[in-house]
């Protein structure tokens, strides 16, 4: 990797420890403008379509979406996340819940109770940096033999705020959240066909694509695709 992917990834990753108090309390004040348009709704609804009996959240951050499934599916649903700081208010929110620390490039690490395979990982606006595919396939291979992952991201055709549509790190800046103080975030933008080329590089396919739109049905709130080993 180059010095400067290197630098980012740091970045990246320092970003979560100090926004961890920020990002905890946007997701639980409702207070980041797309999941309530609708993202959130789509993630879920995506999985159930699923309807999986095992589920492993890849970047779960504080732990919401691994609350909401616990509750609305009964399934048994496991999170992983880089941050410390983040996995720690998951464990306290859920105290019975199953959440480790892991960054992605150690996930085969993982030793979860009979080391299940799971029906479905998810990744919910957790894929940032540029090594996608190696992710992907450290990912895979968690899943059962149909096992599937469902990731969602933000809009390639969307996303582009006046920068030029190719592959390269962006900021985010979280100023769509309202708070002060936080770290800007060093993203990795992707186009789409460069989305689908690094899936069907590990060996997934998209079988399925959603595209969440604003209520008005003027903006493209993310995309989610739904991938499946060939
Ligand atoms: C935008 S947050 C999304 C959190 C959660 N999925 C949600 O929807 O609320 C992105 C998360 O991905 C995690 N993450 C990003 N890259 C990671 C990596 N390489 N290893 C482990 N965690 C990572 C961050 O720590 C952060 O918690």
């Amino acid at each position: 990797m180059s010095e400067r992917g290197d630098s980012m990834l740091e970045q990246l990753r320092s970003s979560w420890d100090s926004n961890a108090d920020l990002w905890i309390r946007a997701v639980r004040t409702a207070s980041i403008p797309s999941r309530e348009a609708g993202t959130d709704q789509a993630i879920l609804q995506a999985i159930q379509d699923e309807r999986p009996g095992s589920i492993i959240d890849v970047g779960c951050g504080e732990g919401c979406l691994v609350r909401k499934l616990k509750g609305s599916l009964g399934a048994e649903v496991v999170g992983v996340d880089g941050s410390a700081q983040l996995i720690r208010a998951a464990r306290q929110a859920d105290p019975a819940g199953q959440y480790f620390v892991r960054s992605y490039d150690r996930l085969s690490e993982l030793s979860i109770g009979a080391c299940k395979q799971f029906n479905v990982a998810i990744c919910n606006f957790s894929l940032l940096d540029d090594q996608l595919a190696a992710h992907i396939a450290a990912i895979r291979q968690l899943l059962s033999g149909d096992g599937k992952i469902i990731i969602q991201t933000l809009h390639p055709c969307s996303a582009t705020a006046g920068s030029p549509y190719r592959d390269g790190w962006r900021y985010e800046s979280f100023s769509a959240v309202g708070e002060a103080g936080w770290q800007p975030m060093p993203w990795y933008f992707r186009t789409l066909g460069s989305w689908m080329t690094d899936i069907q590089s590990t060996g997934m396919r998209v079988i399925r694509t959603v595209e969440p739109v604003s209520n008005d049905a003027a903006r493209l709130l993310s995309i989610i695709f739904v991938c499946q080993s060939e």
